[in-house]
């Protein structure tokens, strides 16, 4: 069964500005909102994975998005693998105690990159179900990160670069499904990189409009043949129903705010 974490949103709220979504919406959460949309989508992934709950802790309102603790690699042995994330902007940096902490607690080895690496965890590095890496850079992770973790790993993994502030994480615009499939926004990356996707996943790809990924469609987790995420057009949905995908809308309009939603609300583990 997959495993998730989630980490409950008591202190969040937008309340500082490092992404292009949380300009103009600074205080304007609608608090009971946000919980009972996290409450939903909690609900939703419970019934199809094990979900795990990290303590949230006062002051750091981004600590729901959970995707960026950092990288699990679940099939190193005896232990699982953390890498742990070294955020980009001293607002978020404060996170990374408590995630090290958690997974050191939970029998995981916690793997650093380099002092000085940025490195945002599962929100800019995603293995496709074939099991290869991919990377995002150009906002957050620095394309360093790449080679330190494939060092460290001793996994192959490809850089796929971001040009439009609007999708700053890989998992705002890239989002890896079972068998080979691919849901991405096309004008997210640069012409090297929407060729390196078309190599790799050709035919298997869904390209998003506009409108879906500014709807954040891309940022979906997928339990099998079920795709959680946020609401999109009919034309997405027809699109994944037509490969098979049962999907699932729900509304994270609050956290959208944040720039971010499902995927980001999770860690793989
Ligand atoms: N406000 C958060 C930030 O800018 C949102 C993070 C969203 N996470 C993600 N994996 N895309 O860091």
């Amino acid at each position: 069964m997959k495993r998730l974490l989630m980490c409950e949103p008591k202190f969040f709220e937008v309340s500082y500005v490092i992404n292009p979504w949380m300009e103009g919406s600074i205080g304007k959460v609608n608090k009971a909102l946000a919980k009972q949309q996290w409450e939903n989508l909690y609900n939703t992934l419970s019934k199809l994975a094990s979900v795990s709950l990290i303590e949230p802790v006062a002051g750091l309102p981004d600590m729901v998005f959970t995707a960026n603790a950092g990288l699990v690699q679940k099939r190193a042995s005896p232990k699982k693998q953390f890498i742990a994330s070294s955020f980009r902007y001293p607002e978020r940096q404060g996170e990374e105690k408590y995630f090290e902490e958690y997974f050191s607690s939970q029998g995981y080895e916690v793997l650093h990159l380099q002092q000085g690496t940025v490195f945002e965890g599962a929100g800019d590095a995603l293995f496709d179900t074939r099991g290869k890496l991919w990377m995002g850079s150009g906002f957050r992770s620095d394309p360093r990160a790449v080679k330190e973790i494939m060092a460290a790993l001793g996994i192959q993994a490809s850089v796929l670069e971001l040009i439009d502030p609007r999708w700053y994480h890989l998992d705002t615009a890239f989002c890896p499904l079972p068998e080979g499939q691919l849901v991405a926004y096309e004008k997210a990356f640069s012409e090297k990189s929407v060729e390196a996707l078309k190599q790799a996943f050709g035919n298997n790809i869904i390209w998003v409009s506009e409108p879906d990924a500014r709807n954040f469609a891309c940022n979906a987790v997928s339990v099998d043949q079920t795709v959680i995420l946020p609401k999109v057009s009919a034309e997405m949905k027809a699109a994944l129903a037509q490969r098979d995908f049962e999907v699932i809308e729900t509304d994270v309009s609050e956290f959208l705010k944040a720039g971010g939603a499902c995927k980001c609300l999770t860690l793989e583990i």
